[in-house]
C-alpha cells in the first residue's frame, strides 16, 4: 500500500475530507463499531516539534494513547537535527522505527523533504504555510453547529498566514464562501491562492480577498482570525500591531453586521484584546473550547485514515 502524507488539504478530494469528518463524528460519539484501541495497536508515533505547540502536541498525544499506539514527543533541538543530522537522514531512520511522523515545523519545505525520504506517512503540525490539521477540525466545528458545510459564508479577518492558507484550500474543496479582509502585503500565499481558483471551479464557492473587515463579515455564518504575530515573526511584533490595529481587531462592532447566528471561531493560542476582544472570544457566539476539542477527535480521524486505509471507506 502506497503511504500517504497529510501535508495539505490540496491532496485530498472534497469526498475525502467528508470521509475525515464523518470519521471523526464516529469517534466523537463513540460510534465507531470497532475497538478504539486496535486501531494503532503495536505502532509507535513520532510527534517532532520545531515550535512551541499545546493544542496539537497534547491532542496529538492523546489521540494515539486512545487509538492503542505509543507517542514519542521529540524536541527538534533535542535530537540530533539540532545538531545538524540531515532531515533526509532522520527520516530514513525514524521509518525503521515507528509508523508515521507527525511534524511543526518553520519551513513547509523541511516537511517535504521529511516526506519525500520516509517511507512512513508524515502528517503536517503546522509549517509556515499550512496547518491542514487544524482546519479540519474546524471544517467539523462548521459542520456540527450548522449541519451541512456548503454554501456557508466564512470571514477571515487578519493575517494571510498558515492557517488563512489552509481555510483557503477547505472552503474551496467543501463549498464554502470565503471572504478574507487583510491589509495590504499580509495576503495569503499565490500558491493558496492558485489551489483554491483551482478548487471552486469544481466546488463552486466564491472566494474574495478584500481590505475592509465590516464588507467581509455581513451576513457571515463564521468570522475567523488568528494572531497577527505568527510563530516566527516575532522580530516583525510591532510594526505587524501598528498595521493590523485597530482595524483588523474582532469585536463586537464586526460581529452586529453578521448573521445573527454568526459563530466566532480562532485556532488559538488567541492574543486577547489584540486580534479579538475579551467580549467576543469570551462571548455567545465563540465556539474556540468546542473547536479546540474537535482538535482531539480530528487527530484521531486523521491517524486512522493516514495509518489503516480500511476505515477510511464506510
Ligand atoms: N491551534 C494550534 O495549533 O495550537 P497549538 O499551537 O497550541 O498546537
Ligand atoms: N498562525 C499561528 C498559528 C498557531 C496555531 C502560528 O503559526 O503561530
Amino acid at each position: 500500500m502506497k503511504k500517504r502524507d497529510f501535508l495539505t488539504l490540496q491532496g485530498f478530494t472534497a469526498n475525502e475530507i467528508s470521509e475525515i469528518l464523518e470519521l471523526t463524528r464516529k469517534f466523537k460519539e463513540n460510534s465507531l463499531g470497532i475497538d478504539e484501541e486496535s486501531i494503532l495497536s503495536g505502532k509507535s508515533i513520532v510527534l517532532l516539534f520545531q515550535k512551541h505547540s499545546t493544542r496539537t502536541r497534547v491532542s496529538f498525544e492523546v489521540a494515539v494513547n486512545q487509538l492503542g499506539g505509543y507517542p514519542i514527543c521529540l524536541g527538534w533541538r533535542e535530537s540530533q537535527l539540532g545538531r545538524g543530522e540531515t532531515i533526509a537522514d532522520t527520516a530514513r531512520v525514524l521509518s525503521r522505527y515507528v509508523g508515521a511522523i507527525v511534524a511543526r515545523v518553520y519551513k513547509h519545505s523541511d516537511l517535504e523533504e521529511m516526506a519525500r525520504y520516509a517511507n512512513i506517512p508524515v502528517i503536517n503540525a503546522l509549517s509556515d504555510m499550512y496547518h491542514p490539521c487544524q482546519i479540519v477540525a474546524d471544517l467539523y466545528t462548521i459542520w456540527e453547529k450548522f449541519g451541512s458545510l456548503k454554501g456557508l459564508k466564512v470571514a477571515y479577518i487578519g493575517d494571510g498566514n498558515n492557517v488563512c492558507n489552509s481555510l483557503l484550500i477547505g472552503c474551496s474543496k467543501m463549498g464554502i464562501d470565503l471572504s478574507i479582509a487583510c491589509p495590504s502585503g499580509y495576503e495569503p500565499s499565490d500558491e493558496a491562492v492558485r489551489f483554491a481558483e483551482k478548487n471552486l471551479k469544481e466546488s463552486g464557492s466564491k472566494i474574495r480577498i478584500l481590505r475592509d473587515p465590516y464588507e467581509a463579515c455581513i451576513d457571515a455564518d463564521v468570522i475567523y482570525t488568528d494572531t497577527f504575530v505568527s510563530m516566527g515573526k516575532e522580530a516583525e511584533r510591532e510594526e505587524r500591531l501598528s498595521i493590523f490595529l485597530p482595524k483588523y481587531q474582532v469585536n463586537s462592532e464586526l460581529l452586529k453586521v453578521a448573521s445573527d447566528k454568526v459563530l466566532f471561531m480562532h485556532c488559538l493560542p488567541a492574543h486577547r484584546n489584540e486580534e479579538v476582544t475579551d467580549e467576543v472570544i469570551d462571548g455567545p457566539h465563540s465556539v474556540v473550547w468546542d473547536e479546540a476539542e474537535n482538535r482531539l477527535h480530528t487527530a484521531k480521524a486523521i491517524l486512522a485514515m493516514t495509518l489503516r486505509r480500511d476505515l477510511r471507506f464506510s
